[in-house]
């Protein structure tokens, strides 16, 4: 973490302002100095030429501009155009470096280009599209000439790759009880929202703020029954010592339907619905139904065929971890750790269908139960090294998990850094998270300030950047003596809307121009000073 040379003080101690005016036009005058004023220091030479190395030697600059969760693959893969094809792996993925697949983005495109990294259906938020784009590349990688293959240090594709301490990778889960779980919506609202403890204390697991928890989910018994119904199989047959039930609850994925169970269609059945089956399977979309189509549905759709068991699980992809911000400190309850977690639920064509984990985790894992989880280490999302500094943090939904985590790992530290809180949700009597925690933080002094808005409260919507937006002045003088910026939610819209705001803000009252202020906001980033995690 960088440490934040102080503002300097422009406004002598004389001048007849209030501490805050006198605070804010030091920000501002600062603001209009230069950048330094408010610690962005431009990088040296030598983190520019890392920065600029490409790693593999194969004269990649090292930069990312696909780099936005927003843009669609074909525009990604455009940015990405003509760089070797590693990069274009990592282009592939759909939200850079959210951690789910357990690397980086940068470095599970680098395994799978040295071929010590063999699946390439690990990108949660690509799901079937980057899994497909990865696998055309990976094509293309054993049709390339000799010198645009992998590097000569390349590991060969046998060896294993360290699964590490266990409980620190989701390839050496470690054992945790789950202890209890509590609704944070009250009655009349329109989501379900749980905050949930966990017992580290056999694992020996410990953590810090920022980081996330990766657990196993289990899918929904009354989906595998349907499933084992519509394949008309006995759901006890045993497939190498488990059930055919087991196997479906356990391990593998149920939604969305794979390309390879299509192929297995085709093979099994004929006219008409093997053309599908093999449209389907090559991602095509001949009835205008493929986003819809989950192992169910999939069955539903192709109602009568009977697939053999063992093959039609093989069909299947393995039921992958899931990954959730950490909403506690280990300073305040060591051994115990919490998540703030939302259920999933929509319905298709008249069918509920139901997240797996964050139903898992809401309705039906019961206290006292065993569940494999793993601590995933946060790459660049942590409170500031040094304890004074103060931090602007803004997390609507349940993007206010890894901020309670931080609010009370700074109240534990006694750390003297002013803290500002952005929470929203739809309604202010319904949906208001830990409200009585929050306002006891408030009144004690350890939360400065909690700005709040409520979406559906009013005629029109209204989010946090509305409220940072009304708020700009203050957040500017925050941000000009050296507050860090945090962001947690959603990836999609609310953090790019959020960053946009962040920028006008800059521009108005750090009397900077657009470009500036987006290239203020930037280096912020790359000082680490606004950090992200969103998903
Ligand atoms: C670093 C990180 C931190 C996270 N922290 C949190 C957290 O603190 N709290 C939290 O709740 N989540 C968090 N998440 C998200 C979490 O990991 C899961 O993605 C989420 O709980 C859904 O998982 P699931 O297994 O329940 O749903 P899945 O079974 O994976 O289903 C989700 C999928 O269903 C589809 N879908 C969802 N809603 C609809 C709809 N209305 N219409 C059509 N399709 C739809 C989408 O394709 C979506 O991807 C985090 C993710 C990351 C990467
Ligand atoms: N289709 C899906 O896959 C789906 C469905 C639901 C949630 N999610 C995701 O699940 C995660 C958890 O959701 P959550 O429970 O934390 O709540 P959320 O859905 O992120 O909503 C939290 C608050 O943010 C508001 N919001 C919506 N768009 C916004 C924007 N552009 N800028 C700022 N605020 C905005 C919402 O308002 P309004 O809702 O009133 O607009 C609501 O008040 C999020 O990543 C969310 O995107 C996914």
């Amino acid at each position: 973490m960088n440490a934040t040379p102080p503002i300097p003080t422009l406004i002598p101690e004389t001048a007849p302002f209030s501490p805050e005016q006198r605070a804010w036009l030091n920000g501002f005058f600062a603001g209009l100095v230069s950048f330094d004023g408010a610690g962005v220091t431009a990088l040296s030479p030598e983190q520019n030429a890392a920065m600029m190395a490409g790693g593999a030697g194969d004269g990649d600059d090292g930069e990312a501009p696909w780099h936005d969760q927003t843009l669609p693959m074909s525009e990604r893969m455009a940015l990405a155009e003509g760089r070797p094809l590693r990069r274009r792996m990592m282009a592939a993925m759909a939200q850079q470096d959210c951690g789910q697949c357990g690397y980086n983005c940068n470095d599970y495109a680098d395994k799978i280009f040295d071929k010590s990294e063999e699946r390439l259906n690990l990108c949660v938020p690509g799901g079937k599209e980057t899994a497909r784009m990865l696998k055309s590349l990976y094509e293309e990688m054993d049709k390339a000439p000799a010198a645009a293959k992998a590097p000569a240090e390349a590991k060969p594709a046998t060896q294993p790759q360290p699964a590490g301490d266990v409980g620190r990778s989701r390839d050496n889960p470690a054992i945790a009880t789950f202890v209890r779980r509590y609704k944070l919506n009250k009655p009349g609202s329109e989501k379900e929202t749980f905050h949930l403890d966990f017992d580290l204390s056999a694992a020996k697991l410990d953590y810090v703020v920022g980081d996330a928890f990766g657990l196993f989910p289990k899918n929904d018994p009354a989906l595998v029954d349907a499933i084992v119904t519509a394949l008309g199989i006995a759901p006890d047959y045993d497939i190498g010592g488990e059930t055919l039930r087991d196997i479906l609850i356990d391990k593998v994925a149920l939604s969305p339907a794979p390309d390879s169970l299509f192929q297995l269609l085709s093979y099994i059945t004929g006219g008409e619905r093997r053309l599908k089956a093999k449209a389907l399977a090559s991602g095509e979309d001949p009835d205008g139904d493929a986003a819809t189509l989950d192992v169910l549905a999939t069955l539903q759709k192709f109602a009568g065929i009977r697939p053999d068991p063992e093959a039609f699980i093989e069909s299947l992809e393995p039921l992958q971890p899931r990954l959730y911000s950490i909403s506690s400190s280990p300073k305040v309850e060591p051994g115990r750790l919490s998540l703030t977690v939302d259920a999933v639920r929509y319905a298709i064509d008249g069918r509920m269908r139901f997240g797996v984990a964050s139903t898992y985790l809401a309705e039906r894992i019961v206290p006292g139960a065993p569940i494999k989880v793993y601590v995933q280490k946060a790459h660049a999302f942590g409170l500031p090294a040094d304890p004074s500094v103060p931090v602007i943090m803004i997390g609507p939904g349940t993007g206010v998990a890894p901020f309670r985590a931080f609010l009370h790992e700074r109240m534990a530290t006694k750390a003297p850094g002013r803290n500002w809180l952005f929470f929203g949700h739809q309604r202010r009597d319904f949906d208001f998270f830990y409200e009585d925690e929050l306002n006891g933080m408030k009144a004690s002094g350890v939360l400065t300030r909690l700005s709040l808005a409520w979406s559906r409260d009013g005629d029109q919507k209204f989010y946090v950047q509305d409220r940072m937006r009304e708020v700009g002045r203050d957040l500017w003088s925050w941000l000009a003596e050296g507050a860090h910026v945090y962001v947690c939610g959603d990836a999609k819209r609310m953090a790019k809307d959020v960053e946009r705001v962040l920028v006008d803000i800059v521009a108005e009252y750090g009397a900077r121009s657009t470009d500036e202020a987006i290239a203020f906001v930037a280096e912020l980033k790359k000082r680490g000073r606004y950090q992200q995690d969103v998903y």
